[in-house]
């Protein structure tokens, strides 16, 4: 019988503008024959301190602002994440951080607090790709089967491995990518953005708009109202319904407003070529021109080249993730990343891969809306598939990497 020794991992993430601290726990089989894992590892803790706040007073990350706030958020991170997975120092067996991508003044805050902790208690240390990370809050996750249930943390039988090939769309702040899965650790990159990254085109438009920062969320909920009162107003028109109290409200909106669902057609860059990169800044530009040529812009305004800027960025990014299903036939497709919390974005490809007709069911697994933003669960549980490979390293072997590739 193999043996299975309990592995405790904290993991540390400060790639960008979260402080995050993570307890993982799991099983580390001594076998090195075995190919498929049969247990998962477990979330005990998930600490994220956010600077948005700060963040939101400069309308952007301000590099230097966000490492002075890692500084404050670190230790205190640290300490209630072991708190609040009800363990001390003395049980921790790994440590894992991300090494890159990412602000370089961010990430060695968290990769200098993590070695020290790694030098001092002598414990081996996993360094960890961001996207990697942001991988495994899908893979980890169960397969997607109703949008409203989030699950939150498992603790059964693992089938990570089932999934294998998988393809994963990352869409983030900092990066948008779409990678095929062969295996744990073998990854290669099919298409990326040859510019602007998915959220960076959000937020730049959110700033256009005069919505502030992050921009994803604020976009995405006038995107939600306009698309709603367009389907009422349509609805009626249809059904010719007569209620004077609908009337009354949204028959001002149809007058006043003159909203025309999908009248406002953004550019979608790039989305016929025959590869799997993407292009935000031409979509972001025209967003600019009708911005500008609208002049001072009316709420249903922002509703409305919300509404359009998100039908045309899901566009891009679903229609080149079921061009790369088609090609390299996957058996599950993930989704992750910031973006990944993006309503429309999570119905639009459940909704294509539904309708996709293929010789075998493709599961789709969505990170659940906690481990969507940046967090250091990720990085464990990422972390914990490099334990399990033997791919763990000694503090002084390891360098912090901000334009580390997959
Ligand atoms: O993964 P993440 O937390 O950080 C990076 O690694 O960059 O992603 C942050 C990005 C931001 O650009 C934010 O605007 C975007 O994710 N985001 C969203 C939504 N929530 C966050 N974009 C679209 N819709 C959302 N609901
Ligand atoms: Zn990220």
């Amino acid at each position: 019988m193999e043996k299975k020794k309990p592995i405790l991992i904290l993991a540390i993430e400060t790639s960008c503008e979260e402080t995050s601290a993570a307890v993982i726990c799991g099983c580390h089989s001594e076998s090195n024959k075995l190919k498929s894992y049969n247990l998962q590892p477990v979330v005990l803790s998930n600490i994220v301190s956010s600077q948005v706040d700060l963040h939101t007073i400069t309308g952007g990350i301000v590099p230097e602002v966000a490492s002075r706030a890692h500084m404050e958020a670190i230790v205190p991170v640290i300490e209630e994440a072991l708190t609040d997975a009800k363990v001390c120092f003395s049980d921790i067996t790994h440590i894992a951080v991300t090494s890159g991508p990412g602000l370089i003044g961010s990430l060695l805050v968290g990769f200098n607090a993590a070695k020290s902790i790694a030098y001092a208690r002598d414990l081996p240390i996993i360094p960890i790709n961001h996207i990697e990370g942001h991988i495994y809050s899908a893979l980890c996750a169960e397969p997607f089967t109703n949008l409203q249930i989030e699950r939150k943390y498992k603790s059964t039988k693992n089938d990570e491995a089932n999934s294998f090939p998988a393809l994963a769309l990352t869409v983030s702040g900092g990066h948008t990518a779409l990678t095929m899965i062969f295996d744990h650790g073998k990854y290669e990159t099919m298409g990326q953005t040859r510019d602007d990254a998915a959220g960076e085109a959000f937020d730049k438009v959110a700033q256009l708009l005069g919505l502030g920062f992050p921009g994803g969320p604020a976009i995405s909920k006038l995107a939600e109202q306009f698309r709603n009162r367009s389907s009422k107003l349509q609805d009626t028109s249809n059904k010719q319904i007569i209620n004077s109290k609908f009337q009354k409200s949204e028959s001002k909106n149809l007058t006043s407003y003159k909203l025309q669902p999908n009248k406002l057609v953004f550019p979608r860059p790039m989305i016929n070529e025959r590869n799997f990169d993407f292009s935000f800044s031409g979509l972001k530009t025209a967003v600019l021109t009708e911005v500008k040529k609208r002049g001072e812009l009316s709420a249903v305004d922002k509703e409305e080249i919300a509404s359009a800027f998100e039908d045309a960025a899901v566009d891009l990014l679903v229609t080149k993730t079921i061009k790369a299903v088609k090609e390299y036939k996957p058996k599950a497709v993930l989704l992750a990343g910031g973006v990944a919390a993006n309503r429309f974005l999570r119905n639009r490809l459940t909704e294509e891969l539904k309708n996709l007709k293929t010789d075998k069911r493709i599961e789709l697994k969505i990170a659940p809306l906690n481990l969507c933003g940046d967090n250091a669960a990720m990085i464990g549980l990422a972390a914990y598939y490099h334990i399990e490979r033997g791919d763990v390293k000694h503090w002084d072997e390891i360098k912090v990497d901000s334009n580390f590739t997959l």
